[in-house]
């Protein structure tokens, strides 16, 4: 199939992946209104046009953390990337860094944290959730950490699982999932040759590791069910604090009063996140959450933002409201899918191409010239 814009992967991801692999990616919890209204939120905010500014030279560079980007986009930490290609997390992370910018493992990657991070040449980002087993998270703080992670990226919109309703109707979870997961796996030959058989073992990498023992797809809800805590509170956060010397990023923020918390805790950012319209429906889009958050803490801490980029100008959209960079997460994932290694580097590219558009007739020459006047007083 023919990829001209970086939506193309969805269709191409739909087309090669086994069902339940393509709707635990693509679906929300709930009815999916807050999936829907992070990408409807930001397709209607309307950029400034601008012309005649002599654009021949523009800056896509941030500095974030220490560190230059390319471009202000981090891929985000999916679990489970390592089912959607062989060794996924591997091929996401050379894209990555092939293009400039960061990759954040994810605490359920099926690749471990020691097989990712010597596989690229920059530093590579870590997430971790709150669990209720403290010595895996303290024992994955202490591998990352000998890894060389720099910036670790700690989700705190999890304390209890939302409902995807979707995962149960796909064979992710629910009766029979193991079999019919099975079923999905021989109609979709592709996937089943070159990860089903080549891309083993499907363990969550990390947890195996500490555990000692293999844990399989089936073990991957129950062991985050099990995990989830629901006591969590800021000052459970201190000890990671104390213990992490690097940047530490708190993700899963949606108004201004936590982010001011999050000043207060001393987090070096935060992401502004519903957690890809995977937790809580019914909550603020990520569009709309923004701009509050940015008036009350722009400038204490940086300010990243996911849920619903899907396009070089959203990513524009997204730093005109205030975010200093986005993460992408569904955006690659269908890449990877699609292409592997190639297909994220090239949704990378076709990120950036659009980027280059939108800043060129917006009249903003660097990412610190993507400033609010960007924006049309009047939204779509
Ligand atoms: C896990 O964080 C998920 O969103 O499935």
């Amino acid at each position: 199939m023919i990829i001209s814009s970086p939506q193309d992967y969805r269709e191409a991801a739909r087309r090669k992946l086994p069902p339940f692999l393509f709707h635990y990616i693509d679906g929300g919890a709930y009815a999916e209104q807050t999936l829907k209204r992070n990408v409807e939120d930001f397709r209607d905010i309307a950029l400034r046009q601008r012309v005649l500014q002599d654009m021949t030279s523009l800056n896509l560079e941030t500095r974030l953390f220490d560190e230059t980007l390319r471009l202000p986009v981090i891929l985000a930490p999916v679990g489970l990337t390592g089912m959607y290609a062989r060794r996924g997390e591997v091929q996401a992370a050379r894209a990555a860094a092939s293009r400039g910018v960061p990759f954040t493992l994810s605490t359920v990657s099926v690749c471990p944290i020691e097989e990712v991070a010597p596989a690229i040449d920059r530093p590579m980002w870590f997430q971790l959730y709150v669990l209720r087993d403290r010595g895996f998270m303290k024992n994955a703080l202490e591998r990352a950490k000998a890894a060389g992670v720099t910036t670790l990226v700690f989700t705190v919109d999890m304390p209890t699982p939302g409902a995807r309703y979707r995962d149960a109707h796909s064979g992710m979870s629910g009766p029979n999932a193991a079999l019919r997961r099975m079923a999905q796996a021989a109609t979709h030959p592709a996937w089943a040759w070159d990860v089903g058989l080549n891309g083993r073992p499907h363990d969550l990498g990390n947890v195996s590791a500490y555990l000692g023992k293999s844990t399989g797809l089936a073990d991957y809800i129950g062991w985050l069910g099990q995990n989830f805590d629901p006591s969590i509170s800021w000052k459970d956060l201190q000890w990671i604090r104390d213990f992490w010397d690097g940047p530490m990023i708190i993700k899963g923020i949606l108004d201004p009063d936590d982010a001011r918390d999050a000043v207060s805790f001393g987090a070096d950012g935060i992401v502004v996140s519903n957690h890809g319209g995977r937790q809580l429906d019914g909550v603020l889009s990520s569009a709309w959450a923004i701009g509050p958050i940015a008036d009350a803490v722009k400038g204490d801490l940086k300010i990243l933002l996911d849920s619903g980029v899907r396009n070089g100008l959203d990513v524009v959209r997204a730093i005109a409201l205030g975010a200093d960079a986005v993460l992408l997460g569904r955006a690659f994932i269908y890449a990877l899918a699609a292409g592997g290694e190639a297909g994220v580097a090239n949704v990378l590219d076709l990120f950036e191409k659009e980027m280059r558009v939108a800043m060129t007739l917006t009249g903003a020459k660097s990412i610190a010239d993507i400033t609010p006047d960007r924006l049309a007083a009047k939204s779509l």
